[in-house]
C-alpha cells in the first residue's frame, strides 16, 4: 500500500493552462523557445538520427513536443495536454545510466512522455560515491551527466522526456544554483535550457518564507523556460536521507487557502511552476491502512481558488494543474481521483527501487549455480560462467524488471498511446543470446 504523496500543483493562468501569465506574457515567450529542441544532440554530434528519432511531430501530441528533453513552451504545452486529456506523467527517480535507459525503454513500450528526475543523492551517485561532495560539486555535477546522458538517449529512442530535479531543501539549495548556472550556459548556446525543471521543496520553513524564495527562482528559471515544481505541506516517510517520518499529520494535508496563496504570489511572474501540495502522501510503502491519502483536498484547493478568481476562473475551474508525491503503492483510485482533479505527474521511486533489485534477486535465483565461482557449474567443473557474472546479464534483468513495473503506472495514470506512433519495432542487431549472451 502505499502512502505518500506530496502534490506539486502546477498552477495554470485563469483561462488556459500553463499559458504565459499576463504581465509576463511577452518575456516568456522571448525566454523560452517555441518548440522543443529535439534533435539538438543528434545534430550537433553527428550521432544517427533515424526512424523514431527522427520525428517531426507525434501524431497526437502538440506539435510542438518532439523526441528529446523538452522545454520552455513545449513543456507547457505537453502539461496542459496532460491535463486537458485526463492523464498524468510518471516522473522516475534515476540514479544510472541503466535506470535511466530502462525509463526510456518503458516510456517507448508504453508510447508515451516521462519524466527522468534526480534527488540530490540520486546526482551525488550518478557522479560517484568516491567523488568529495562536501560542497555539492558531486551532486552537480552527477545531475548534468545525468542530463546529457538522458538528452543524448532521449532522442534515439524517440521519447518525450521532462528532466527534471527531485526535492532541493533550503540546505541543498547550492546545488540547484549550480545546475541553472549549466541550465543557463546551455540555453546561451542552444536556445532552451539543460533541465525542463526543479523542484524546491521549502515544505519545512515559513510558507511567507517559502514563497518569497520560490518566487526569486522563478524569476530566474523563467528567463530561460524552466519550470519551477514547488512543495506546500510535507511528505511523510524516507527519501534520500530526509526522514518525515514523524511528520504531524495535520502537516501532510496542505490546505485550500495556502494553495491559494502560492497561485496569488507565483502566477504573476509566470504561470510556469507547480506546487506540490500535500494530500496525505508518503515516500514509501507500508502495510495497508498506514497512509490515508485524501485526494478530495486538491478538489477542494481547485474550487477555492475558482471562487476567488470569479469570472477569470477557467472554464474547466482546475486552475492548478498538481502532481502527485510518493506514487509507489498508491491505490488506482486514488490516481485516477488526482487526475480527475488536475493532476499531471506521479513521482515513483520505492517501487523502481524495488523492481530493480527484484529483478537481480530473480536472475540469481535463476542462475544461481552458474554464479559461485568464474570457472564450474552444473554442465561441467570446467565449465566459465563468464556470460553469467558479467554484469550487464543481471543489470539487464534489473532493467527488464523495471520497465514491467513502469507499464502498470503508465496504465494506472492513463498515460498509453499518447504519442500515437504505436507499438515499437522489435529493436535489431541486439547483443543476445546468439551473440553468447544469455536471455534475459
Ligand atoms: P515513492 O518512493 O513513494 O514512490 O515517492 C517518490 C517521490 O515522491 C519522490 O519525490
Amino acid at each position: 500500500m502505499r502512502l505518500s504523496t506530496a502534490l506539486l500543483l502546477l498552477c495554470a493562468p485563469p483561462a488556459a493552462a500553463f499559458g504565459p501569465s499576463a504581465p509576463r506574457a511577452a518575456a516568456v515567450r522571448a525566454a523560452a523557445p517555441s518548440t522543443s529542441l529535439g534533435g539538438t544532440m543528434a545534430a550537433d554530434y553527428g550521432i544517427p538520427c533515424e526512424d523514431e528519432c527522427a520525428v517531426d511531430k507525434y501524431p497526437r501530441l502538440p506539435a510542438s513536443v518532439r523526441p528529446g528533453v523538452v522545454t520552455g513552451q513545449a513543456l507547457l504545452d505537453l502539461l496542459g495536454h496532460a491535463k486537458d486529456n485526463g492523464y498524468a506523467i510518471p516522473a522516475v527517480n534515476c540514479v544510472s545510466s541503466s535506470s535511466i535507459n530502462a525509463c526510456l525503454e518503458a516510456a517507448r513500450q508504453a508510447d508515451a512522455p516521462i519524466i527522468i528526475q534526480f534527488s540530490s543523492g540520486g546526482s551525488q551517485f550518478y557522479a560517484g560515491k568516491g567523488l568529495d561532495n562536501s560542497n555539492l560539486s558531486a551532486a552537480i555535477a552527477g545531475a548534468i551527466s545525468g542530463a546529457f546522458h538522458t538528452r543524448t538517449l532521449a532522442e534515439q529512442y524517440g521519447v518525450p522526456v521532462i528532466l527534471h530535479t527531485d526535492h532541493c531543501a533550503k540546505k541543498l539549495l547550492p546545488w540547484i544554483d549550480g545546475l541553472l548556472d549549466a541550465s543557463e550556459r546551455f540555453h546561451a548556446a542552444h536556445g532552451e535550457p539543460l533541465f525542463s525543471s526543479h523542484m524546491i521543496d521549502l515544505s519545512e520553513e515559513p510558507l511567507e518564507e517559502n514563497l518569497d524564495i520560490c518566487a526569486a527562482y522563478l524569476e530566474r528559471m523563467d528567463q530561460v523556460g524552466i519550470l519551477l515544481e514547488m512543495e506546500l505541506g510535507i511528505t511523510g516517510g524516507e527519501e534520500d536521507g530526509v526522514d518525515n517520518t514523524d511528520t504531524p499529520l495535520e502537516d501532510l494535508y496542505s490546505k485550500p487557502e495556502e494553495i491559494h496563496a502560492v497561485y496569488e504570489r507565483l502566477t504573476p511572474i509566470s504561470t510556469s511552476y507547480t506546487v506540490a501540495a500535500a494530500f496525505g502522501n508518503v515516500h514509501g510503502v507500508y502495510s495497508p491502512g498506514n497512509v490515508r491519502l485524501e485526494p478530495d483536498i486538491l478538489d477542494r484547493a481547485q474550487t477555492y481558488i475558482s471562487d476567488q478568481l470569479g469570472a477569470d476562473a477557467p472554464a474547466d475551474r482546475k486552475p492548478v494543474s498538481f502532481v502527485f508525491h510518493g506514487g509507489s503503492g498508491s491505490d488506482v483510485a486514488d490516481i485516477r481521483r488526482a487526475i480527475g482533479y488536475g493532476t499531471v505527474k506521479m513521482n515513483i521511486d520505492t517501487d523502481t527501487q524495488w523492481s530493480y533489485w527484484e529483478g537481480i534477486k530473480k536472475f540469481e535465483a535463476q542462475y544461481h549455480d552458474y554464479l559461485q565461482t568464474q570457472i564450474g557449474n552444473p554442465e561441467g567443473a570446467e565449465r566459465p560462467n563468464k556470460k553469467y557474472y558479467d554484469p550487464r546479464e543481471s543489470m539487464r534483468a534489473a532493467e527488464v524488471n523495471t520497465i514491467a513495473r513502469l507499464q502498470q503506472s503508465f496504465e494506472d495514470l492513463n498515460c498509453v498511446g499518447i504519442c500515437g506512433l504505436g507499438e515499437k519495432e522489435p529493436a535489431a542487431n541486439v547483443f543476445g543470446p546468439r551473440q553468447g549472451g544469455l536471455n534475459v
